[in-house]
């Protein structure tokens, strides 16, 4: 199979890669040279390293490399039977890009992009044939992580559908189906693990490390959430939440924490700025967080409660299937249980008395728990 790739910034070259190993023959494209350049020098490393752990030999190492050509001309994706588009994230470029590639692609050439907030149909409505259009979001790293979310459009067809998550199975990744609304699955569902997290810490209930470890401690979170915004970066991040809260009409569930707004415009973006949260400076000692178990507890409740509240939300709104949904916190973000299943685990009866002793305490929309919780309690259903 023919993919075409568009950009090769850190998606792009990633998703190459991931393709060519499959043995997809792939040509990536970018505007910038440079850009090339630093792509083919990347999976250069990236494979130098993969034979020094031993999970690939040099011939495999130039049968990957051999698979990718770098161009530098859109129109050398003519023959692509997929062409995934990772550029800046600006709607009217990628719509102008989209526009132009449909001249040389063939009529059954799959057009999709890996964006992580525009809406697929604005940028399938750039298209003749929009049937063709479809998201495919990985997650960074594209190699390492496992879940890819397939997003179709109101536009695209059931046969774009079905062949392009076919295609990512082959290439060995998960796929969610999710529905084409904002921040999809994962980075809707996600939010409340940082949001609740700095309103806890806005509160003045804990600090960051305390917050960190109460939820790595009881939840089995790999990172805390404080660790895990300064490894995203603060910028990023910040950005991320704001265009969700943006694009759903300012639900206040989504509102953005001034704490994380001041961190960014400080340049306090994490790991990246050398201090975040945390401080990265070399010889820097990590604060100890407060070891009480009840005042964990209270903060882990809170962050899971507002998880599932927000898992069953978007069950209860269709954007995925409770088992997609489970599937992209897992594999998207490492989560180390489906929230879905961690509210049967929990009870649903738990779920809905937390979610409205949040909201008898605050009188806040922000709490407001799920009418489908709401609606299984009622009824004595789970999830699974
Ligand atoms: N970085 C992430 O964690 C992440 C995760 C999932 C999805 N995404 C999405 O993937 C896309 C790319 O993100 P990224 O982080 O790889 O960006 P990036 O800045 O690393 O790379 C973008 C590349 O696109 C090139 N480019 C810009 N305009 C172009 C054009 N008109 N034609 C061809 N090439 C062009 C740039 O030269 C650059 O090399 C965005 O839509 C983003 O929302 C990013």
């Amino acid at each position: 199979m023919n993919v075409g790739i568009i950009g090769s910034g850190t998606m792009g070259s990633g998703i190459a890669q991931v393709a060519a190993t499959s043995g997809c023959k792939v040509k990536l494209y970018d505007t910038n040279t440079t850009a090339l350049d630093k792509a083919k020098a990347a999976l250069d490393k990236i494979l130098n390293r993969l034979i020094e752990k031993g999970r690939i030999d040099e011939v495999e190492k130039n049968r990957i490399q051999s698979n990718i050509e770098y161009v530098d001309s859109l129109k050398s994706l003519s023959d692509a039977n997929l062409t995934i588009e990772a550029i800046v994230e600006n709607l009217e470029i990628k719509k102008q890009v989209f526009f132009e590639l449909e001249g040389y692609v063939s009529d059954d050439c799959i057009i999709a992009s890996n964006t992580s907030s525009l809406s697929i149909a604005s940028i399938a409505s750039s298209l003749q044939n929009p049937e063709r259009c479809i998201g495919i979001h990985f997650f960074n790293p594209a190699p390492l992580m496992k879940l890819v979310e397939v997003v179709p459009a109101i536009q695209t067809s059931k046969g774009t559908l079905d062949k392009s998550v076919q295609i990512i199975i082959d290439w060995e990744k998960t796929v969610a189906v999710a529905k084409d609304t904002p921040g999809f699955i994962v980075n809707r569902v996600a939010r409340p693990f940082y949001g609740e997290s700095l309103r806890i810490y806005e509160e003045g209930i804990a600090d960051f490390v305390t917050i960190d470890w109460s939820l790595k401690e009881l939840g089995g979170f790999r990172m805390g959430p404080f660790e895990l915004m300064d490894f995203i970066g603060n910028d990023v991040n910040y950005t991320v939440t704001e265009t969700v809260f943006t694009a759903f009409y300012f639900d206040p569930r989504y509102k953005p924490a001034f704490t994380q707004k001041r961190f960014a415009e400080a340049g306090y973006l994490g790991r990246k700025s050398g201090k975040g949260y945390y401080d990265y400076d070399e010889g820097a000692t990590k604060p100890k967080p407060k070891e009480d178990n009840n005042l964990a507890q209270k903060i882990f409740d809170r962050v899971l409660v507002m998880l599932i509240n927000e898992a069953a939300d978007a069950l209860f709104l269709n954007i995925a299937s409770a088992e997609d949904i489970d599937k992209a916190m897992t594999k998207g973000v490492n989560y180390p249980k489906g929230l879905l299943a961690w509210a049967d685990d929990k009870g649903i009866d738990w779920c809905v008395s937390k979610m409205d002793k949040l909201y008898d305490e605050y009188h806040e929309d922000r709490y407001r728990c799920s009418p489908l919780l709401r609606k299984m309690n009622k009824e004595n259903k789970t999830f699974f």
